[in-house]
């Protein structure tokens, strides 16, 4: 077969394009041992919501790790290897007893470090469980969800506060958890992509969010202190209207309201929402979310605080006709394929967000190999790590000029986002 061309000038040419070359594994693939798996695991992740963990153990899947979760009779969690050191079965059967869980086969006991408290059948000399631990991670509990660190245990950073998690006037409502078959990757770029805002979420479907949406905004992207965020510049009328919304090293998103429509003059709204894209492997992706809820009435839509409500756009169509009549993130995302090709892409000009977050993603990766610290870990458990996500409303009529200067209008969305400094930082209290 021809090999393929990185670029197709050919009319009628698919003869010309059918091999396909192989994902970028540097960046996508994320188990035990792999490049970008050790990455990830120098950051605390989320695993579930803390009221998951009632009466039965948790199965759950980690970058590319099985494991169980449970919180035993004293209230400690555990995040456990699923499969029990003894003969192998999985502990998603055991029970859960005052100090740790119980394998369901012979009885084997562990607690939530890893040490094996009882091995009952074996002999009372024995001293086989004095000799032997379980796999087991620390874990954190945070605003209602579990985290987990699952690096090298003499790299544990402490655990990373955001600001925006303790911002005055807005109060942060554990949210939902749900699944996407697909890379973590091409989830997390999808926040870096806010053309898409436009199109698949207004043009395209019909307004998933707001109709303003459907402007086509100014662009800009800019690193920030733990990664980077785009600001989305638009005209409504009267009004500027900025939005930023950022991506956090490597995989938390800050999402500016999604209910923003730029008619009103508003200071800084904060994020709506902060959500962390969890590897579960190098195909399957778990979203879990925090809500920012405004403690002032009508600033947040009520709905947002009810935590059976989805966001619009967000998960897969009820059935395929729907998903092809009206497609959102999901069909955009899983359509990528499983792991998406970057050897197949031809980014253009609003694809900066795009590159930029790939280049922060394999710095870190590579900071990793080479001993130091990736971007992004913070190191100071005593003030709140600052952050940006926002919208912003500003009554700046347009100039008597039949068209608006388009990069005048991207530098007044800049120099709005850049006034949103805090100084001095938040205290973690
Ligand atoms: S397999 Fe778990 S105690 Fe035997
Ligand atoms: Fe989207």
């Amino acid at each position: 077969m021809a090999s393929r061309p990185t670029f197709l000038t050919r009319r009628f040419g698919g003869y010309f394009h059918r091999d396909v070359p192989p994902e970028d594994a540097e960046l996508t693939h994320v188990g035990p041992g792999t490049p970008c798996g050790e990455y990830l695991r120098r950051y605390w992740q989320p695993v579930c919501f803390t009221d998951e963990l009632q009466d039965l153990p948790l199965r759950v899947s980690l970058l590319g790790e099985e494991l169980v979760v449970f919180r035993d009779l004293s209230g400690a969690v555990g995040l456990l290897e699923l499969r029990c050191p003894h003969r192998g079965t999985s502990l998603e059967y055991g029970l859960i007893g005052a100090k740790g869980i119980r394998c369901c086969y012979h009885a084997w006991l562990f607690d939530v470090d890893g040490t094996i408290l009882e091995t009952p059948g074996e002999p009372a000399d024995s001293t086989l469980k004095d000799r032997l631990c379980h796999g087991a991670y620390p874990t954190h509990e945070y605003g209602g969800i579990v985290f987990a660190y699952m690096g090298p245990p003499d790299q544990q950073p402490p655990f990373p506060v955001y600001d925006s998690f303790i911002r005055p006037g807005s109060r942060l409502l554990p949210g939902r958890k749900y699944f996407y078959p697909c890379n973590w990757l091409q989830i997390m770029e999808n926040a870096m992509d806010p053309v898409h805002t436009a199109f698949l979420h207004t043009i395209v479907s019909g307004a998933q969010f707001t109709d303003q949406f459907g402007v086509l905004p100014e662009l800009e992207f800019i690193d920030t202190p733990v990664g980077m965020m785009y600001i989305a510049t638009r005209r409504v009328g009267d009004n500027v209207w900025a939005r930023m919304v950022e991506a956090i090293l490597p995989n938390l998103q800050q999402v500016a309201p999604a209910w923003e429509d730029g008619q009103k003059e508003h200071p800084f709204s904060g994020p709506m929402m902060s959500r962390w894209i969890v590897p579960q492997d190098d195909t399957h992706t778990m979203f879990i979310e925090f809500r920012h809820v405004s403690e002032t009435e009508g600033v947040t839509p009520s709905w947002w605080a009810d935590r059976s409500v989805m966001l619009p756009g967000q998960l897969a169509a009820d059935s395929y006709e729907a998903s092809q009549r009206q497609p959102g993130d999901y069909e955009a995302q899983v359509g990528q394929r499983p792991i998406a090709i970057h050897a197949l892409e031809h980014l253009g000009a609003t694809d900066r967000g795009i590159t930029m977050f790939r280049q922060h993603i394999r710095r870190g990766i590579r900071s990793v190999q080479d001993g130091r610290a990736p971007a992004g870990l913070w190191r100071d458990a005593r003030t709140a790590i600052p952050t940006y996500a926002n919208d912003t409303v500003v009554r700046v009529p347009p100039a008597a000029t039949p068209e608006e200067d388009p990069h005048l209008l991207r530098e007044t969305g800049r120099r709005l986002a850049l006034s949103y400094l805090k100084d001095p930082p938040l205290a973690v209290l």
